[in-house]
Parts: structure tokens; C-alpha cells; sequence
């Protein structure tokens, strides 16, 4: 097991730029493979979890490669809608949620049998907001506990088009229905109760497949093909959170984070630190692959804390783990309701973080769906577990900034999940 140590640090400085997005890498990765002929995928993320959606699509028959050097581009050979081989082995989607959940969708429509499967975590997450819709459209998908839970068993059937109102805000249950929904027979039309990221309809639109859009009901016609072209993958919002975090709370602080997604359907984190009193300055606002972009400029600030409406949970999802370190050091109590969905990640992250930052002398409450932070009081290091949760991991490394003495965080492994080179990031602009 890896771990990190960290020390209260007298400032973030410089300007860094954030790995590829991690969900449009993942949408990248399965529509270049589903398109006929090629796609470029330029700044894709080369972490575990999206390594693992590439080897599933290479056991299909697909060629990803490297194009030049090891970091550069990637080139899919994408072979149309049912191009795709029947893997003669078991596709092992590892940590990934949204690894499993996509693929089951476009499994669901295959012209073959596969077996998905993924760590002990995955293996644990629930699976039936996704079988039980594709069943609805004909697939055919066997699980333990009825269907719910991985190794997951897709004999593909041809499927039809369904009207369907998801139960949660859940954009992995939305974009496994869309994805089987190109392959389906007829429309396709789905509600949320909450936005949801939407990195899959704007990735659509530009490979021209068309959705409509009418308020919270989504339509697609499914097209009987569609071409690769290239795809700019920007920084991982839900990456830059970690920094954005760190120069708001360490005192002296000045970072610029560029070229990072600012899809509204993911900031909700900065809208929730700006009420709370951080300065964080959006610059160079342009759109990449109809995709937001732009520069942020962070400087330190104090906090207060705020109560947190849970309309403002889906497009803060990712964040939880670090918005929970910046309520810590806020002047007041924060609040999160409405955040069960929490309880389902790659851990319980309601657990894991009260457990956590309570070691380093946060008062917290777990509440059934959500948790109260009394923030304010000085923080001391001690020793932490990462759950083989890679963002409670780097929440944590982060709250050892501000600590008193060391913080040591174990099993930093998973931080390789979403986040390779962390690390080396952080002590570059951490004095
Ligand atoms: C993701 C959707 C979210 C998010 C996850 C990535 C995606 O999950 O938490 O990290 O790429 O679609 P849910 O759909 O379960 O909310």
C-alpha cells in the first residue's frame, strides 16, 4: 500500500493545468470505438480507469493507439454501431462506475454474449438503475442479486427505443440509456429529475447525432451510423477541485489552472465557494468540442459556512469529498442534504470523510443523507485511510496543507484511478 505525507504548507503557487477529463476520456473512447473510421483524441487521460475502458474495447476488436509518443494522442479505428467482436474473455472495467455502467449499455446491443466485471468496489455498486431500464428495451442481462450487482452477463439482443423517467440524477444511467438507445429500434426519450453532466448529448451533437433537448426531456434518433473525427479532451473540472480547494484555504495563495472544462452541469463547487467567500476569477471563457473552457485564477480567501440545497448536488457530485476540507476551515456550519447518492461511490463517502477528518480534529455529523460540518477549528495531522477512494485520498492530502505537524494519508494508490501524477503536482506548487 502507497501512502503520502503531507505538511502544512505556506502557500500554492504557479500555474498548472489539470488532467484530461476524465468523463468525456471514457465518452471519447466509446463513441470513437462505435463511429466508422477514425478519431483523434487529443490531452485524453491516461489513468486506470479509462486504461481499463481502452482494453475493453481492445478485447472487441478495436485498434487504440498512441499516436508518436507515449502521452500523445490517441487514434481509435473505430468500426460502426455493430462492429464490435465478441470478447472471448471477461471485460474487467476496475474501479470505474462509469466504465461498467456505459458499457453495459452498448453490450446490451450487441450481436454477442460478455461477461463485466471490476474490483471489489465495483463489484459492490448498485447496477440495477441500469439493468433494469435496458431490460425495458429487450436486453438481456444476468447479475447476482437479480441483475444488480457485477460480474454482469449481456447476451445482446436487438433493442427497442422507451420513454423513461430516471429515479436518480444519474448522468451514467443517462448516457448507458442514450448509448443504447443508438443501437435501438426508435426513439429514445428520457427525463431527470436534476441535470445531470451532459457531456454525452454535447458529444453527440458534434459527431451529428441528433438529440433533442426540451427542458428536462432528452430525445435521440438513433442514426444508422455515424463518422470519428477529432475530439479535444480539456482539464478534469473535478481534478482542478482539489487546487482550487488548496489555494483557497492555504493563506498566500495565488495559482492559475489552465484550460480546465467548466461545463455548468460540474461547477457547482464554484458557485458553493463563492457564497462561502472565495476568489476565484474565470478568464479566457471559450468553447472546445462544444465543450466550456477556461483559465481559473484562485487566490486565498477565509470561508463561512453555508447550508447546501440539494438541487445543487448533481453538478457538485465529485466535488463532496473537497468542498467537506473547505467547510472544515470555514468560520461556521455547513450543512448537505439531499446527498444519499454519496453513500454509492467508489466508497461511502458520507462514512469515509466524517470518519477522516474527524482524525484530524473536524467536528462533524453524519446525517442519513448528507452530514453537518462545525468548521473553524484548527486542524491537527494525524494518520488517514483513503477508503480505495482516490478523491477521499486527495481530499485528505489536500486537508494536510493546512494542518498542524503531518498528515499521512494511506492507500494513495487509487489516486492513480482519475489522478496520475498528483503528487508531483501538488509539491510543485506547494512550497
Ligand atoms: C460520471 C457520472 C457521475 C460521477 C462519476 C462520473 C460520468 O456518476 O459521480 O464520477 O462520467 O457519467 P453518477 O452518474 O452515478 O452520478
Amino acid at each position: 500500500m502507497k501512502s503520502v505525507a503531507v505538511r502544512k504548507s505556506r502557500g500554492i503557487r504557479g500555474t498548472i493545468s489539470a488532467p484530461g477529463d476524465k468523463s468525456i476520456t471514457h465518452r471519447a473512447i466509446i463513441l470513437g470505438s462505435l463511429a466508422r473510421g477514425t478519431t483523434v483524441v487529443n490531452g485524453y487521460l491516461p489513468s486506470e480507469d479509462c486504461l481499463h475502458t481502452v482494453s475493453a474495447f481492445r478485447s472487441m476488436g478495436i485498434s487504440i493507439e498512441e499516436v508518436q509518443t507515449a502521452g500523445g494522442p490517441l487514434r481509435i479505428d473505430g468500426k460502426g454501431l455493430h462492429g464490435l467482436s465478441e470478447p472471448s474473455a471477461v471485460l474487467d472495467l476496475g474501479n470505474s462506475g462509469t466504465g461498467l455502467r456505459l458499457l453495459t449499455g452498448v453490450l446490451a446491443g450487441q450481436d454477442f454474449f460478455s461477461v463485466l466485471t471490476g474490483d471489489e468496489s465495483l463489484r459492490r455498486r448498485p447496477m440495477r438503475r441500469v439493468v433494469d431500464p435496458l431490460r425495458r428495451m429487450g436486453a438481456e442481462i444476468n447479475g447476482r442479486e437479480g441483475g444488480n450487482l457485477a460480474p454482469l452477463g449481456v447476451r445482446g439482443r436487438r433493442l427497442k427505443g422507451i420513454a423513461y423517467a430516471l429515479p436518480v440524477a444519474s448522468a451514467q444511467v443517462k448516457s448507458a440509456l442514450l448509448l443504447a438507445g443508438l443501437l435501438a429500434e426508435g426513439r429514445t426519450v428520457l427525463t431527470e429529475p436534476l441535470p445531470s453532466r451532459d457531456h454525452t448529448e454535447r458529444m453527440f451533437r458534434g459527431l451529428g447525432i441528433s438529440v433533442e433537448i426540451k427542458g428536462a426531456e432528452l430525445s435521440l434518433e438513433p442514426p444508422s451510423e455515424f463518422a470519428g473525427c477529432e475530439i479535444d479532451v480539456p482539464g478534469d473540472f473535478s481534478s482542478a477541485a482539489f487546487f482550487i480547494v488548496a489555494a483557497t484555504i492555504v493563506k498566500d495563495s495565488e495559482l492559475v489552472i489552465r484550460h480546465v472544462g467548466v461545463n455548468p452541469t460540474r461547477t457547482g463547487l464554484l458557485n458553493l465557494l463563492s457564497e462561502m467567500g472565495a476568489e476565484i476569477r474565470i478568464e479566457n471563457r471559450r468553447e472546445v468540442n462544444q465543450e466550456p473552457v477556461a483559465d481559473l485564477v484562485v487566490r486565498s480567501r477565509p470561508l463561512k459556512g453555508i447550508p447546501i440545497r440539494p438541487e445543487s448536488v448533481p453538478k457538485t457530485i465529485d466535488e463532496f469529498p473537497i468542498l467537506c476540507v473547505a467547510a472544515a476551515v470555514a468560520e461556521g456550519e455547513t450543512v448537505v442534504r439531499g446527498a444519499e447518492e454519496l453513500r454509492v461511490k467508489e466508497t461511502d463517502r458520507i462514512q469515509a470523510i466524517v470518519r477522516e477528518l474527524s482524525k484530524l480534529g473536524v467536528d462533524l455529523k453524519e446525517l442519513p443523507d448528507g452530514l453537518v460540518i462545525r468548521g473553524g477549528r484548527k486542524l491537527s495531522g494525524a494518520r488517514c485511510l483513503s477508503y480505495g477512494d482516490h478523491r477521499i485520498a486527495m481530499a485528505l492530502a489536500i486537508a494536510g496543507l493546512v494542518a498542524e505537524g503531518e498528515t499521512v494519508v494511506e492507500g494513495t494508490e487509487w489516486i492513480e484511478t482519475s489522478f496520475p501524477g498528483f503528487e508531483r503536482l501538488l509539491r510543485s506548487v506547494g512550497q
